[in-house]
């Protein structure tokens, strides 16, 4: 076998409960063209329960069939999703001290906090939940470690092996490829996203700010706050997939717009990258269909009013509390300051002229989020004035400097946005 090869069990924390049960079994081997090729069974026991619920609504579903894959090197999206991200890899390898690892590897390797419900091991019983996690008054010495990281440098101090065992215990399993780590507080569990050295602007506070402004125009957005720990910003967002319980924490399950588009990363996947697309498959799994169509709709006009052209489908995921299916909170809204200022594309197809972020592009596909012309001709004229209106105060009450405002202003209600004008 390679290293490219192996198998592990896949634990679900059901919900309202806070300790996870083993699910199935994930076999990950290579076919006869030399493919990898993932295979994933129920288990009969998990299958038995009645509280059971699936762990993909698309990929999935519950059956007793054995589901497989030969996509994403054999590894299927909800799982995908499971695993570390840039960040997470980059951790993972330095710990291991390889430069890189089988898909499974990074699964095996990365902490339980992972967004979402699921879990892996080798043992068919689930180990008991991780309960220790680091807290937020140890965030100054999390940043170090993170800066250490993002240059590639020797970790701080003797014990830097115990160190980044620590880091390991928190944050690896979170997607993304900025700095970050999972804290708790007396409130619950916290993404911690630090602040790099060679970033343009504040990027803790743009981004509470974006949250802000995205909640004031009516977006259903993740809660944040900006701490302090040794004289650097850090933005806290609220982790919306774990909430405190007796004992615990209780886990929402949570698939990315990439699995629920059954797409990737990678430019392979950039055709079915398209919030037209998201909004259609969106409707298929959601328990209030309209209300996320909606929703949907507002992020895409959100994302090109203030130029978030880092709106890749990792960045919209779904969420089941229970046992449906809804849109997340929005999360990672940050501003880019393209050079042109006529033109500018998001990351996902908007409508029929590509990922155009104009107006008129916003509203050729409207029907497909539920909303007539009319309506969503007035979402974007009431969103495009609050942006216009807003944006400034807002991100000044939330400190971001005078000069930051400067470097971003670039970013919002573009000219080359503008609504066209309405025949009397
Ligand atoms: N509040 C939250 N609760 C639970 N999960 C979250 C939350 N915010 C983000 N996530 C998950 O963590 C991942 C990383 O977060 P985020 O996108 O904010 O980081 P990032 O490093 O800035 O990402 P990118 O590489 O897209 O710039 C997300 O893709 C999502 O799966
Ligand atoms: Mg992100």
């Amino acid at each position: 076998m390679t290293s490219d090869q192996g198998e592990c069990f896949v634990y679900i924390t059901l919900p309202g409960e806070v300790k996870p049960v083993t699910a199935g079994r994930y076999v990950l081997t290579v076919n006869r063209r030399g493919e990898p090729i993932g295979r994933f069974v129920y288990g009969r026991s998990y299958l038995a329960r009645d509280d059971k619920v699936e762990i993909d609504p698309i990929e999935l579903r519950l059956s007793e069939r054995t589901y497989e894959t030969v996509r994403l090197k054999g590894i299927f999206g909800a799982l995908r999703d499971a695993g570390p991200d840039y960040w997470g890899r980059r951790v993972i390898e330095k710990h291991v001290g390889k430069a890189q690892l089988s898909e499974l590897d990074y699964l095996l390797h990365s902490a339980d906090d992972r967004a979402g419900a699921l879990g892996f091991g080798l043992s068919q019983t689930p180990p008991a939940p991780v309960r220790k996690f680091n807290k937020t008054i140890e965030l100054e010495k999390l940043q170090r470690i993170a800066d250490a990281i993002v240059a590639d440098e020797q970790l701080p101090g003797d014990d830097a092996n115990v160190q980044i065992e620590e880091l390991l215990l928190v944050g690896t399993s979170m997607g993304g490829a900025r700095p970050k780590a999972v804290v708790e507080d007396a409130d619950g569990l916290w993404l911690a996203k630090f602040n790099r050295d060679d970033d343009r602007w504040n990027s803790a506070r743009v981004e509470h700010s974006m949250l802000m402004l995205g909640r004031a125009c009516g977006l259903d957005v993740a809660f944040s706050k900006i701490v302090e720990a040794g004289g650097r910003d850090i933005l806290l967002v609220k982790r919306f997939d774990r909430t405190k319980a007796a004992g615990g924490y209780s886990r929402a399950r949570m698939i990315s717009a990439l699995t629920l588009l059954g797409t990737e990363d990678s430019h392979r996947g950039r055709d079915r990258w398209s919030y037209v697309l998201l909004a259609e498959e969106l409707r298929r799994i959601s328990a209030d269909p309209k209300t996320d169509a909606h929703e949907l709709f507002r992020r895409m006009a959100f994302n090109a009013l203030i130029s978030n052209t880092d709106d890749h489908p990792r960045n919209h995921a779904m969420l089941a509390r229970g046992s449906d299916w809804r849109l997340s909170p929005a999360y990672d809204l940050t501003p880019t300051t393209p050079i042109s200022i006529e033109r500018r594309d998001l990351a996902m197809t908007v409508g029929d002229d590509g990922r155009r972020a104009t107006a008129d592009n916003l509203l050729s596909q409207s029907l497909r989020f539920l909303l007539d012309r009319d309506d969503a001709k007035a979402i974007l004229n009431d969103m495009e004035t609050r942006v216009k209106e807003s944006w400034y105060h807002t991100a000044r009450a939330q400190g971001v400097s005078e000069k930051d405002c400067e470097l971003i202003s670039g970013a919002f209600a573009y000219p080359g946005f503008h609504l066209q004008p309405q025949p009397a």
